[in-house]
């Protein structure tokens, strides 16, 4: 789908499709009136007519007897004058989804003239291209039969106010967001037996050979073990799968520019380990490297977007199974840092290889660290489906994450690293224990981020555990989450 600006003004409009709000008194917005005017009061005929139940978000889709604009789509909303943010993207959503049914290949949108109670023209087109990106996404790659729909080629903004000079920014922005969205989404949905550590690895090869500007490294099992990332490695004893660490620099500033690292769980299926899940726990764990998917995907869009910052992917890739040489609960591994590491859970998995990860990436000097991953069921009981979870040691870090997620609709909550957490995970054997006792009743999110915690070396850092927003638990599909909130972060990164 393109996104592109229109200027032309309302006189000059030609359209497949115009898309005009209408509030709940059956108001038109400036333009809205100024077309129906144009069609000589085919607009307000509809409406006078009760075809459209303006109360809530509802559209209208009709053809016109205007020679150059073909079909009016009205989209209703409950509000008098203002709306929200969230509000403004549900209706987007709704518009998008009517232009899909109907099969539209072209449409030109005056929504953006609703006005919005927290948030200017850009957050509204920026919504607006996410909203109709979401609508849009498909996968069918694993079906013989293609499903026959029709997509947007073109959703064009129409605009002739010359003080939004920033909108062709915004729009470029945006549209790389919902690529990166996609992407994550594509990689996410792929199934395990294809998507491998191997798998991920030949994603970011890909992305080397694509940009000048990145350059990609795959640590196989071999390497890693001379280096020492046994608890990474640990992971991997019990699968077919080569575990990978998978490294890639980004560089879009001067060299001395200390980097934002970020470091991805990817693990391609997660069984559990002899602490086997039980069949309902395991049905979605192909899901567990979205973290994974979302480091992948933001640095294709850096690449893309070719950010003036330098930015370290890190995927810390493994497939947690169950075989002879599988990791027993009461192994100790020696992790990359030198810290000994009891395993008590073998489903605690996700530090495990994090850890390593983390601990490498210390050579890269980073400005900031975030990692990225489904680490904890918890995060549904702490938080619900709405909030990112984010632990973070810094106060200036933990601000700039929420206000981009909240400023793009991936909002995140932030949850406290514990003295309490800390104790849980001291062992009698070894330096640290991966999980507390098998029974215990705790705060599992914020356990797993202070194991985390020890493998941080005075940097600034946050985790983002976002094993409730990765998938959408309606559907049992990918999210894109927190793809937006970061990417965000990113763009606005100075
Ligand atoms: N991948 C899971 C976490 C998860 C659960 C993600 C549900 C998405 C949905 C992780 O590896 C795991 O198993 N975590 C355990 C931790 C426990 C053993 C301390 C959990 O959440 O129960
Ligand atoms: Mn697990
Ligand atoms: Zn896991």
């Amino acid at each position: 789908m393109k996104f592109t600006l229109n200027n032309n003004t309302i006189k000059q409009l030609s359209s497949d499709c115009l898309i005009v709000a209408v509030d709940k008194n059956s108001v038109l917005t400036d333009s809205g009136k100024l077309i129906d005017k144009l069609l000589n009061g085919e607009i307000s005929r509809v409406l006078s007519q009760g075809d459209l139940d303006t109360q809530s978000t509802n559209t209208l889709l009709f053809h016109t007897h205007h020679t150059h604009i073909k079909r009016i789509l009205l989209v209703s909303y409950d509000h008098d004058k203002t709306t929200r943010r969230k509000n403004y993207y549900k209706l987007a959503l709704a518009a998008a989804n009517t232009l899909k049914k109907y099969r539209v290949n072209q449409a030109d949108s005056l929504l953006h003239e609703i006005h919005l109670s927290n948030g200017n023209t850009n957050t509204k087109i920026q919504q607006e291209i996410l909203a109709f990106n979401q609508a849009y996404y498909h996968f069918d790659q694993f079906k013989s039969k293609k499903p026959e729909w029709q997509k947007l080629e073109t959703l064009s903004f129409v605009n002739n106010d010359q003080t939004h000079q920033d909108l062709e920014k915004i729009i470029t922005e945006t549209a790389a967001i919902a690529n990166a969205i996609n992407h994550a989404k594509d990689i996410a949905n792929t199934p395990p037996n294809s998507c491998t550590p191997t798998f991920l690895a030949r994603q970011a090869n890909d992305l080397a050979t694509a940009s000048n500007q990145l350059s990609t490294e795959v640590l196989d099992e071999a390497s890693m073990n001379q280096l020492g990332m046994h608890s990474l490695l640990s992971v991997s004893k019990g699968s077919d799968e080569q575990a990978k660490c998978i490294i890639m620099n980004y560089q879009g500033a001067d060299k001395r520019q200390k980097p934002i690292v970020l470091v991805g769980k990817g693990i391609t299926f997660d069984t559990g380990g002899l602490n086997l899940k039980a069949a309902t726990g395991m049905a979605l764990m192909k899901y567990d490297m979205c973290g994974a998917a979302t480091v992948l995907a933001l640095m294709k869009m850096v690449v893309e977007l070719k950010l003036k910052i330098n930015v370290v992917g890190c995927i810390a890739s493994a497939e947690n199974m169950v075989n002879g040489q599988a990791s027993r609960p009461s192994d100790v591994v020696t992790s990359l840092s030198g810290k000994t590491i009891e395993i008590i859970n073998t489903d605690a998995e996700g530090r495990l290889v994090l850890c390593d990860a983390m601990a490498y990436c210390q050579k890269f000097n980073p400005e900031i660290m975030i990692d990225i991953a489904t680490l904890t069921g918890a995060t549904i009981h702490a938080l619900g489906y709405e909030n990112n979870c984010l632990f973070s040691n810094d106060t200036a870090l933990t601000e700039k994450l929420l206000q981009a997620g909240t400023a793009i609709g991936d909002p995140a909550w932030q949850l406290p690293l514990t003295d309490e957490g800390r104790q849980l995970l001291e062992s009698d054997v070894a330096d640290l224990k991966n999980a507390p006792n098998i029974s215990s009743v705790v705060a599992k999110s914020t356990v797993a981020a202070c194991f985390l915690s020890h493998f941080v070396d005075n940097c600034s850092w946050a985790h983002l555990d976002v094993a409730n927003t990765a998938v959408c638990y309606d559907t049992n599909q990918a999210s894109g989450r927190p793809i937006p909130m970061l990417a965000n972060f990113l763009l606005n990164y100075k």
